[in-house]
């Protein structure tokens, strides 16, 4: 057939589907009619023809043809969407819009048109995984109007070759402002497909992962059985959060539902019929537990994302997010770099030092503070600053985080009042003057601290000094902290109220050319992009997790890059060597469940720019192993995934930005697995030198942590050799030319 008979009759088949619910037939009302197992119906081919608009419907394909849009107004006049990839559904019809505090939005529209858009540039971003990034996409603006409420909204999508995004719009119009009590978007899945999820939670990004088909996802367990996390609120039983991945166990096919560009918008969590296999969108709530957000038009929502992949290794190439946030903001990124550090932290989970001075509980006041009488097991003094400086220099690291270094730590826990902390008083023991010009005198910057015990009034009040006694004493990073209950009491971490909290973090620091690490935000979203002093973030279950609580289970770190590390880099800080917490205190059982070479491997798989060597730096003295985190890159120009199944196993390699050297990390789950690993990403004619931190024979996350082999030999792109993991194991190598 030819190219002019495909289209005609793919247009038909696309008429069909634009027409079948325009006609108010009662099977017509029912938009999501494919049921659990139904095969679905193919396309009859990948369509060679970008775009088919009519008047009130449009299929769009990606640039590729692989990913196919539908639009059209359903039988209500509600606006509904369809993904189709590969010729198969892969989201069924879902229907789209609000619902305002003075009425449904979501349906009785009318289409007054809808444009064309595509577009294709290649750029660069600041810090990544990838020196350039090609955003290519096709799609089109449909213009909507309400015929009851008389507002106007825009849909914007944008079918790229890695998935769909899309956002609502709202113009310029009489309706100054908006009340949204709830969004209506749905994802329709069309197969009971696996997915990777953790609890719908308001509050906290910090679960374990369950993987369940999509009909069992079930979150009461995760009640009583969660009790490390301070301050939970799970909602619906059937409510996960996102980035919510899936994968279609017959053909292979990885969905990941999420969002990006999250600014004055509440985060989306998922809520998923069972029975019919649909999520709905869940905005998180504010203090008035029913209003969700309110906008002042113009206003554009988020995206919705849904990144399309034909395997596991695609959901880690998908730069979808990436590209639909906004270019950079930031005019001067000369004083952005990505950094490895240490710091006085690790020593304060596992018990051997404190955050607080005197313990006593009673700081009450914050006068008088040299009569406060210390209870001499404060981790931050300028002591052991001095010497974390001084490893810091030895070994090349950039940074020294400092935690407990403010007053405000006695009793901070669970306090939820609005005057915890100071950000401008260090403890008495804590010579900051005296530390900066140290630090300075050793080119290292030491990285500030601010847990804001999520007294987040207070931490708004002293944010502008904050910032200015940072720039004082030379500091240009800072981590935050959000642990507990949000005050304004009511308001939630993932909620809009907190969104636009982050989001001011992020202009402020950027303002005072200060990068920015957060613990306990709401989940990321790609603004990284816009705001490249974002450095990192934690908003999930981090390494800390393994020193106090049931911890991290083995396939926890195969799973995190395929769901949360979607929306962008975490701090997950690896590199504990003294994985058994019994090294501490005879009667602690938690330990880390993962081999040494594993934490090794996890700088290369847990992509971010900012990486901690989290363990005391005592137990990196006389370790061979150490040699792999000091050269290990945080900046990339180029990254392959060798192999990857979402919670089973991956292996990654990067090559770092201007040097021709290249790191490689492999890990899994519980599972001890072998594989031969190609080198065949090298340029051709070239020799390297590898290192290879490989488990020992015996090697095993439980039994024998610290068994490690290394071994160094010449490889180039023909070379392969047999990789073996242990269970719960990783492989970590570092290449350099010669
Ligand atoms: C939780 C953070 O994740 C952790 O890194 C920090 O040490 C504590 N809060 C105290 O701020
Ligand atoms: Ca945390």
């Amino acid at each position: 057939m030819k190219k002019t008979s495909f289209f005609l009759l793919f247009s038909s088949v696309f008429l069909l589907w634009a027409c079948s619910s325009t006609k108010k037939t009662e099977s017509s009302n029912n938009t999501a009619a494919t049921k659990i197992g139904e095969k679905t119906t193919p396309t009859p081919f990948i369509n060679p023809e970008s775009f088919n608009i009519s008047k009130d419907a449009a299929r769009i394909s990606s640039p590729n043809g692989k990913n196919q849009l539908f639009f059209k107004l359903d039988a209500e006049n509600s606006p509904v969407y369809k993904l189709i990839r590969n010729n198969k559904i892969v989201v069924g019809d879902s229907k789209m819009g609000f619902q305002f505090f003075d009425g449904d939005f979501n349906s009785s529209f009318e289409v007054l048109s809808i444009e064309k858009i595509s577009g294709d540039e290649t750029w660069k971003p600041v810090w990544g995984e990838v020196s350039e990034i090609r955003d290519n996409f096709n799609g089109c603006i449909v213009h909507l109007k309400h015929t009851i409420l008389g507002r106007i909204m825009d849909i914007v999508f944008e079918v790229h070759n890695d998935g769909l995004g899309f956002r609502y719009v709202f113009p310029e119009q009489d309706a100054k402002n908006l009340i949204i009590i709830d969004e209506s978007t749905e994802f329709q899945m069309v197969n009971d497909m696996k997915t990777f999820w953790i609890p719908g939670d308001y509050d906290s990004n910090e679960h374990i992962y369950s993987t369940t088909k999509i009909s069992a996802i079930d979150n009461k367990e995760y009640k009583t059985m969660e009790v490390a996390i301070h301050g939970m609120a799970l909602h619906d039983a059937n409510s996960t959060q996102t980035p919510l991945t899936l994968k279609n166990e017959t053909d292979g096919t990885h969905l990941c539902i999420h969002e990006a560009a999250l600014l004055d918008f509440p985060a989306m969590q998922l809520v998923v019929n069972p029975k019919t296999l649909k999520f709905k969108a869940v905005l998180v709530p504010s203090t008035f537990e029913k209003i969700k957000a309110s906008v002042n038009t113009p206003f554009k929502s988020p995206w919705r994302t849904i990144v399309t992949a034909d395997n596991a290794a695609g959901l880690l190439e998908s730069k979808l997010i990436l590209n639909l946030n906004d270019p950079n903001v930031l005019e001067d990124v000369s004083w952005i770099k990505p950094q490895k550090y240490v710091g006085i932290w690790w020593d304060m989970h596992v018990g051997t030092a404190t955050w607080d001075y005197t313990a006593t509980q009673d700081m009450g006041s914050w006068d008088n503070l040299a009569n406060k009488k210390p209870h001499g097991k404060h981790g931050a003094t300028t002591e052991r600053t001095k010497r974390y400086i001084d490893f810091a220099s030895k070994n090349g690291f950039d940074g020294v985080l400092v935690e407990g270094w403010n007053i405000g730590w006695e009793g901070w826990f669970g306090k939820m009042q609005d005057s915890t902390f100071s950000f401008t008083t260090p403890y008495p023991d804590y010579n900051i003057d005296e530390l900066s010009k140290y630090a300075a005198s050793k080119g290292v910057k030491i990285i500030c601290h601010h847990e804001t015990s999520s007294s987040v009034t207070s931490y708004d009040k002293q944010m502008d000094k904050a910032y200015q006694f940072m720039k004082k004493y030379n500091m240009n990073s800072v981590k935050t902290g959000y642990v507990g209950r949000i005050v304004p009491k009511g308001e939630h971490h993932d909620g809009q109220y907190m969104v636009n909290h982050y989001a001011k973090v992020m202009r402020k620091t950027a303002e005072n050319k200060i990068m920015v690490d957060m613990h306990e935000p709401t989940r990321l979203t790609g603004l990284h992009r816009t705001y490249p002093n974002f450095l990192s973030a934690e908003a999930a279950r981090g390494n800390e997790f393994n020193a106090w609580s049931r911890g991290n289970a083995p396939e926890h770190e195969t799973i995190l890059p395929f769901t949360r590390l979607m929306g962008g880099p975490m701090d997950y800080t690896p590199g504990i060597f003294q994985t058994n917490m019994s090294a501490y205190d005879a009667k602690k059982t938690e330990k880390v469940h993962t081999t040494l070479s594993k934490q090794l491997a996890l700088y290369v798989t847990m992509y971010s720019p900012l990486q901690m060597a989290a363990d005391l730096i005592e137990n990196y003295e006389g370790k061979p192993e150490f040699q792999f985190i000091k050269d290990v890159a945080v900046d990339w120009e180029d990254t392959k995934i060798i192999n990857a199944e979402v919670g089973d196993y991956l292996t990654i390699a990067r090559k770092a930005k201007g040097k021709n050297e290249w790191f490689i990390g492999s890990i899994t789950d519980e599972k001890a697995r072998n594989f031969d690993m190609k080198f065949d990403f090298l340029p051709a004619g070239k020799k390297f030198k590898a290192i290879i931190y490989a488990d020992a024979d015996d090697a095993h996350w439980d039994t024998k942590p610290a068994a490690t082999k290394i071994t160094e030999m010449n490889v180039s792109k023909d070379t392969m050799i047999k990789i073996k993991l242990a269970a719960s194991g990783g492989c970590a190598i570092s290449l350099k030319e010669f």
